[in-house]
Parts: structure tokens; sequence; C-alpha cells
């Protein structure tokens, strides 16, 4: 199963998650408060992160049409190995009641990756 080193404020934690589940899910499921504004659909670019380690060479179409610079969008991504990563968008960094809506187990809208 792979492992995730999350970076956060307060320190790294260490999860080990299914393979292939979508990042956003894997940190959420985790107790770890990254956003998801937008539910997981590509459209409010709350769930970037940086990923300094194992960065998936696949993206979806969805995730490139939104041109997030020097960060990747966890709802598009599936975890199919090691990473590093760190959350840009908490929600106890920002002004919100709740991460947002949950996202689905697949990756919405459907995936055509690039
Ligand atoms: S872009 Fe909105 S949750 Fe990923």
């Amino acid at each position: 199963m792979p492992i995730i080193i999350v970076k956060l404020d307060e320190g790294d934690r260490k999860i080990e998650v299914e393979h292939g589940v979508r990042l956003v899910l894997a940190l959420a499921d985790n107790g770890i408060d990254v956003s998801h504004r937008c539910g997981g659909n590509a459209k409010c670019t709350t769930c970037s992160c940086e990923i300094t380690e194992g960065n998936p060479s696949k993206m979806t179409e969805a995730e490139k049409l939104k041109n997030v610079k020097n960060a990747r969008l966890s709802c598009q991504i599936l975890v199919e190995g090691d990473m590093i990563v760190k959350p840009l968008m908490r929600v106890k960094n920002m002004d919100w009641d709740s991460p947002g809506g949950t996202p689905k187990k697949e990756i919405t809208p459907d995936p055509v990756w690039i």
C-alpha cells in the first residue's frame, strides 16, 4: 500500500492508503483538513497540493484546463505510489466552515487522461 508523507504546519504525518484512491479522499479520510469546495470536480482548485515526491506524470484534461502553477489538484490524482504532499488550502487556515462537498470515490468529471 502506498505511503504518503503529508507536510503540515504542525509536523509531518505518515499515512498508508489504498492503491488507486483519489488523493483528496486519501487525505480527508485520514483526518487531514484539505479543502475540496467544489466536491472534487476540478472547478475550485482549493484541493491544490504541492507534491515534492511521487508527482504523477499523467493528468486529467480537467486539471490541465485549470492551469494551476506549481501544484496539483488532489481531486484529479489517483495514488499509485509513495508521495510527499503538502495541502495548500487547509480548512483551518481559511475562513470556511467546512471543507466542501464530499468527493465521489471515482474521479469526476469522467477523466480524460493526457
Ligand atoms: S478542484 Fe475543487 S475539489 Fe479539486
